[in-house]
């Protein structure tokens, strides 16, 4: 199992290029199962969930081919072309499901198109429970008959589905990608209330309209859906990775220096940036992305709550709890969407912080000098900001199990050396 090595106290400088969004790509990716024609997606990042979701996809009958955007091998720069002129299976088995959440969305695409599925429930989870029941709650909603048969949901609609009313009773993005898609191909029309408004679905929007459906409301949170006949193919880039753009950000204020974020999309991450500025960092907004500044000076300590978009994203909310141990005060930082994402305080106890948890709320006491350690990456946002400490902290980091990064951060170890961390990653 690979590891990461990284001897803290250097400072980051240069340009750091933002990669196309995981969750973007993801549900970009499954829409193309509502299309016999081909999707071709640009910028898609080069990650483990994407090429698990490329089997899932093969194994329903999506025909990928890939290859890098400019011949030059570029970070983040990949095509994928995904042709689903057949399905020839609507099982998307436990095996594969288990290992990405995301995958069991193409629920929605499959009945839309099929007229059934049968997806595995998607099992334990290390931030919490994270039921689907809002999804079956809506694809119930749309006409779909579903029972639960040894873990797998068998999903049934012969006749086709039809346009409904749905109200969210919370904020849910899958929930959201999965009714989308599936509403693109209902019969008549499909009105979602309290829809996510994360510029992932705002993305998945778009291309879904570049692909001949209906939907408006982009933005917000009530999504109208006219349901078309068929949709067709479509080229589409996919957005700019916001919760790398927040991590290297943060990352640059934790080591201190002065790095430029190219591509970063600061519209979509006010939140993120105010919460940055408040702490003492520099961010400024230049033609090609991001500019982060910080000189080394104590921060001071921010108080955040976790929110849908635009609030402050529960991806990022590990990330700054590694920069509040360096600042100069008593941070507070409440985790309202999941459950039992703290799953990193333990970790950074290791490095010497000082934490203390009481429910949703983590109360991180500042001014530590963090001193690197062993520690283990508990998934994936939590593996970003256990790097964020380890750059911090004197001496070495070793951060284990960190194949929780790779699912999500595209070459974190190179594009962080290329501004000057001195940061390894060890084989094994
Ligand atoms: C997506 C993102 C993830 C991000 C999260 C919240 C992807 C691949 N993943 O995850 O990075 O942290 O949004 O921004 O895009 N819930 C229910 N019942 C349901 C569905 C959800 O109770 O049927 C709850 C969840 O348990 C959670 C909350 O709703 O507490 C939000 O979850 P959701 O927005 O659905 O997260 P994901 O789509 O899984």
């Amino acid at each position: 199992m690979d590891s990461i090595k990284i001897v803290g106290g250097h400072r980051l400088d240069g340009t750091i290029s933002i990669s196309g969004a995981k969750n973007a790509a993801l549900p970009l990716m499954v829409s193309s199962l509502l299309t016999e024609e081909p999707l071709t997606l640009n910028n898609v990042p080069d990650l483990a969930d994407v090429s698990l979701l490329t089997r899932i996809l093969s194994g329903l009958g999506v025909e990928i081919t890939m290859h890098d955007q400019n011949g030059q091998g570029d970070v983040g720069s990949q095509v994928y072309t995904l042709h689903s002129s057949h399905i020839t299976s609507t099982v998307a088995p436990y095996e594969l499901v288990s290992r990405m959440r995301a995958s069991f969305w193409v629920i929605g695409p499959l009945l839309a198109r099929c007229g059934e599925a049968r997806v595995s429930l998607p099992g334990g989870c290390a931030i919490g429970m994270r039921p689907v029941d809002l999804y079956l709650m809506g694809l119930r909603a749309l006409g779909v008959h579903i029972s639960i048969e040894k873990g797998y949901i068998v999903a049934k609609a012969p006749r086709g589905l039809i346009g409904a009313h749905i109200v969210f009773p919370c904020v849910t993005v899958g929930a959201t990608h999965t009714l989308l898609m599936a509403a693109t191909l209902a019969r008549g029309e499909t009105v979602i209330e309290n829809a996510a408004r994360e510029p992932e679905v705002g993305d998945l929007i778009t291309c879904l309209n570049e692909m001949g459906a209906r939907i408006s409301g982009i933005g917000s949170s009530r999504l109208v859906i006219q349901g078309v006949d068929r949709l067709h193919g479509a080229t589409h880039e996919v957005l700019p990775d916001r919760v790398e753009a927040g991590t290297y950000a943060l990352a640059t204020v934790a080591a201190s220096g002065n790095v430029l974020l190219r591509n970063a999309r600061p519209e979509l991450m006010e939140t993120v940036f105010d919460t940055m500025r408040q702490a003492g960092a520099q961010v400024n907004i230049v033609d090609e992305g991001v500019r982060i500044q910080h000189d080394g000076s104590l921060l001071r300590p921010v108080n955040v709550h976790t929110h849908p978009f635009p609030g402050f994203p529960t991806d990022l909310q590990a990330q700054l709890m590694a920069l509040m141990t360096l600042s100069g005060g008593t941070s507070r930082i409440c985790e309202t969407i999941f459950e039992n994402r703290f799953m990193h305080v333990n970790e950074l106890l290791r490095l010497g912080a000082n934490i203390s948890l009481n429910g949703k709320m983590a109360t991180v006491y500042g001014a530590t000098h963090l001193k690197g350690t062993e520690v283990k990456a508990t998934d994936l946002r939590a593996s970003a900001c256990l790097v964020i400490a380890g750059l911090a902290a004197e001496g070495i980091t070793t951060i284990s199990h960190v194949y929780h990064l790779d699912r999500g951060f595209e070459r974190i170890e190179e594009k962080l050396s290329s501004v000057g961390a001195d940061i390894k990653r060890c084989r094994g």
